[in-house]
């Protein structure tokens, strides 16, 4: 740790831990709900969509506080100056904790919106907009002063404000249906596909730089390149999302087209990281954080670019529409893209923050393997549920029900590799929150 203020990087890292063990355990929830008949009296009190919001909105909650704490833990080393206010950083984290306790608690008792993953009340999301407003303020302030500008910092400051600015896209509720799922895609979609890309992609770039040593012109170009390209694609591929809402019909084929090139920036990442792990200068001091990023960078290629692309065409988004092979996709994407970014961030920046140089890393090694294998593993199985689903209910023309009871067998075998999935969880957070230097540090070269 080079700056006093990256330790607030630490506490964003040390709260969003139990909330991804939670959004798992709440995961393992839902599929015991799709496997086995959950009698009525455990339903009225703690329903499917009651669990299902939990799950999604702490999974939201966790990969933004990471994205926060990198922030924090990058912004410093990038401007070669302390973060504008600690202070402020803590307020901020507070203030969004708290949003997120009452957001589910607020669910438990029927307070919501009711739109899938932009549920939160009208009053909470003034205070999410307010942490938004600091945390902006905080990180900009810190390189205005600083102004030592690079492509990396402007890229994070850039990708941090398209977020923050879609949010409020999300928050009115639009009487006409069309109108509101289309400005709810503005929010899931641009995040997904476009703002959080950026903050991705100078995120890793930072830290390839760091852990290979590779010049910061080489990382920078690839970065402009990623962006430029996921812009590109990324806004009009919109349109995948705008096939059977009731929106013009030329969204088949904007949708269609532009949402088909978007594996392209991701292709590139794959190949970008490769490049830099050929071209290294540096001695590995912890190839723990090398095997997340790699793993990182192609799970992002297969849930994002291979599995979004399986379904992106209208021809074939017209039988798998909203079907478990979205949320097949879903899993491998958020958790290839966004689960293992954080990951890779938490092992790069954690040992740093306590001063730990080389640590032991098996526990961080089984972890990985358990996570990224069983997750791979419940990808196919929500596959396999839903292409029986799709076929079933679109092709056969049978009724919802009908289906699920093909799809059920396929669920329990997806909550069979949950419960690994749990497992790996459960010692990626321990070791991370309980890192100690290795034993063995004077042998490891
Ligand atoms: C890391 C990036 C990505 C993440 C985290 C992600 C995540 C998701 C999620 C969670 C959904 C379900 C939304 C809902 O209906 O509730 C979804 C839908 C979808 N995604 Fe992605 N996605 C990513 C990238 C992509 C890419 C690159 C493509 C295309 C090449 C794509 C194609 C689609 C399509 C077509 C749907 C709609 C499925 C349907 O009609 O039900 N996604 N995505
Ligand atoms: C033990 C592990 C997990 C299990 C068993 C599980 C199970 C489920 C189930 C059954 C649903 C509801 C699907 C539906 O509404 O039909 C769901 C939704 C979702 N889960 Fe998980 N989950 C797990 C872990 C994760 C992880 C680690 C992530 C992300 C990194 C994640 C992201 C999501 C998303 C984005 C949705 C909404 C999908 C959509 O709208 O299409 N889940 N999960
Ligand atoms: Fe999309």
């Amino acid at each position: 740790m080079e700056f006093r203020s990256q330790k607030i990087a630490y506490w964003y890292f040390v709260a969003a831990l139990p909330l991804f063990l939670l959004q798992v355990v709440l995961g393992l929830w839902l599929a015991v709900n799709y496997t086995f008949t959950v009698p009525q009296s455990v339903v009225d009190v703690f329903p499917f969509a009651t669990a299902r919001a939990f799950h999604t909105n702490l999974l939201v909650l966790w990969i933004l506080l990471g994205f926060m704490g990198g922030t924090y833990y990058i912004v410093p080393e990038e401007t070669r100056s302390e973060i504008y206010s600690t202070a402020l950083a803590y307020v901020q984290l507070v203030a969004l904790l708290l949003t997120g306790v009452a957001a589910l608690v607020g669910f438990a008792f029927g307070w919501t919106k009711g739109r899938p993953l932009l549920e939160i009340p009208f009053p909470l999301n003034l205070v999410v907009v307010a942490g938004a407003l600091i945390f902006l303020f905080n990180v900009g302030m810190t390189m205005f002063r600083a102004k030592r500008w690079t492509v990396i910092q402007g890229t994070l400051l850039g990708g941090l404000v398209f977020l923050a600015g879609l949010y409020l896209f999300g928050i009115p509720f639009y009487r006409n249906l069309v109108i509101d799922w289309y400005y709810w895609w503005w929010v899931i979609h641009l995040w997904v596909e476009g703002a959080w890309e950026l903050v991705t992609g100078s995120i890793m770039a930072f830290i390839l730089m760091k852990l290979t040593g590779v010049d910061r012109e080489v990382v920078e170009k690839w970065l402009y390149v990623e962006i430029g390209l996921f812009m590109f694609t990324g806004v009009a591929g919109t349109g995948h999302h705008y096939y059977w809402i009731g929106a013009p019909s030329y969204w088949l084929w904007v949708g269609g087209v532009f949402s088909a090139l978007e594996p392209l920036p991701i292709m590139l990442m794959v190949i970008d990281t490769m490049q830099h792990v050929k071209r290294r200068r540096t001695r590995i001091v912890n190839p723990l954080v090398w095997t997340y990023a790699i793993g990182c960078s192609i799970l992002h290629l297969i849930g994002a670019g291979v599995w979004g692309f399986l379904h992106t065409l209208p021809q074939i988004n017209y039988y798998t529409h909203g079907s478990q092979v979205t949320v097949s996709h879903g899993h491998l994407a958020f958790f290839g893209a966004y689960a293992l970014l954080n990951l890779t961030t938490f092992y790069y920046a954690m040992p740093k923050l306590q001063g730990v140089a080389v640590f032991d890393d098996r526990r961080g090694r089984i972890a990985f393997w358990t996570m990224c294998i069983a997750m791979m593993i419940m990808g196919l199985t929500f596959g396999v549920a839903g292409v029986l689903q799709s076929y079933i209910e679109r092709v056969l023309g049978m009724g919802y029900m009908t289906a699920q009871s093909y799809m059920r067998l396929w669920m329990g075998v997806t909550l069979f590799a949950g419960v690994f999935f749990l497992s790996g969880v459960v010692l990626a957070v321990t070791d991370l929150l309980s890192l100690k230097p290795a034993k063995v540090a004077a042998i490891k070269v």
